[in-house]
């Protein structure tokens, strides 16, 4: 048996240590075929050789089991060193995502428009070229076209510039009364601190018979909508001009930052450019098959407004999908 003890004693794993459990005790192990030879010895041998036997059993037993928790213990201890947990590891927090400010002022927008009963519409972002600029009474090489960096495609299709092309969409496919505006991505081909190569825009269009809509109608719903979306700022309609509308107007609000006292963000001047607009141009009524109309028509652009609701300060820092500065808006 002092063999079978150093074998235990030996055993590098706990399957090596059960095979030689099996290999002892098991049903044809050396020991359980001794006690089977017990009907073959002598009646009064019997007592002795079960006593032995018993005594070698116990001891195996006991061998078995001790080693059995030293290798167990061992096994634990190479477990603990394999799969090590470092307890000082960053741990990414589970945090709740929250609107990114362009879409949420999006969102604001559409749904101050749509409790006006505006409808809103939707057009292609690859555009032709008489919806995006010749219907928009903008003929080829009108040097107006020059104010939009157009990204062209080979097929002579573009990515729209603005959301105007909506305008021409709509009253092509809808008869008067239209109130609608369209929100969407717009392309131009630009890069600094004010300007993306992506960006969006609301159109608003409406249309009625013609001396139905007038200028003074266009101002009084962008200075309410202006106060909804700025506060209490001070409007101004400076003449401007757009291929689309006569009269045009560029609109201006007090800076929300000085007061109109004048700072940085409104270069000292006190005002911040926010949408243009106008009465619709007779020249866009006829390419789209429209007599005796009247109506209005303006468009913004969402990140500006973005900026200064959010008060953030370099128009890329939209895009960059900084989770620390999008945090801040939950
Ligand atoms: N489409 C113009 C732009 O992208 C914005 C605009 C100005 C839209 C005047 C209008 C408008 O509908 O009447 O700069």
């Amino acid at each position: 048996m002092k063999e079978w003890l150093e074998k235990i004693d030996n055993a590098q794993s706990l399957e090596a240590l059960e095979t030689l459990r099996v290999e002892t005790l098991g049903k044809k192990g050396v020991l359980t075929l001794e006690f089977a030879k017990m009907k073959d010895v002598p009646n009064e041998e019997k007592k002795a050789f079960a006593q032995n036997l018993n005594q070698q059993k116990a001891a195996v037993t006991e061998a078995i089991e001790s080693k059995k928790v030293t290798l167990e213990a061992l096994e634990l201890n190479r477990k603990l060193e394999a799969e090590k947990i470092d307890v000082t590891m960053f741990n990414a927090e589970h945090t709740c995502g929250a609107v990114h400010p362009v879409m949420d002022t999006m969102d604001r927008i559409i749904n101050y428009f749509q409790n006006l009963n505006f409808s809103v519409e939707e057009g292609p972002l690859v555009e032709d070229d008489f919806h995006n600029f010749e219907a928009l009474n903008l003929p080829k090489y009108h040097p107006a076209r020059d104010m939009q960096d157009t990204f062209y495609n080979k097929d002579f299709t573009l990515l729209r510039t603005h959301t105007s092309p909506v305008q021409i969409r709509t009253m092509l496919s809808q008869s008067t009364p239209i109130r609608m505006i369209a929100p969407g991505t717009v392309f131009r081909r630009d890069y600094d601190i004010t300007h993306t190569p992506m960006f969006h825009q609301i159109e608003a269009l409406v249309v009625d018979d013609a001396d139905k809509i007038s200028f003074a109608n266009l101002k009084h719903v962008l200075v309410e909508f202006l106060h909804h979306m700025f506060g209490e700022v001070d409007v101004r309609f400076r003449p401007s001009f757009f291929p689309f509308t006569e009269p045009s107007a560029e609109v201006d609000i007090s800076c929300v930052f000085c007061g109109g006292d004048g700072c940085r963000v409104c270069s000292h001047t006190g005002w911040i450019e926010i949408l243009g607009c106008g009465i619709v141009d007779q020249n866009v009524f006829d390419a789209v098959g429209y007599e005796n109309k009247s109506g209005y028509a303006f468009g913004l652009g969402i990140e500006r407004v973005a900026m200064l609701t959010h008060n953030i300060g370099d128009l890329r820092s939209l895009f960059e999908s900084d989770l620390r500065l999008l945090g801040q808006f939950k």
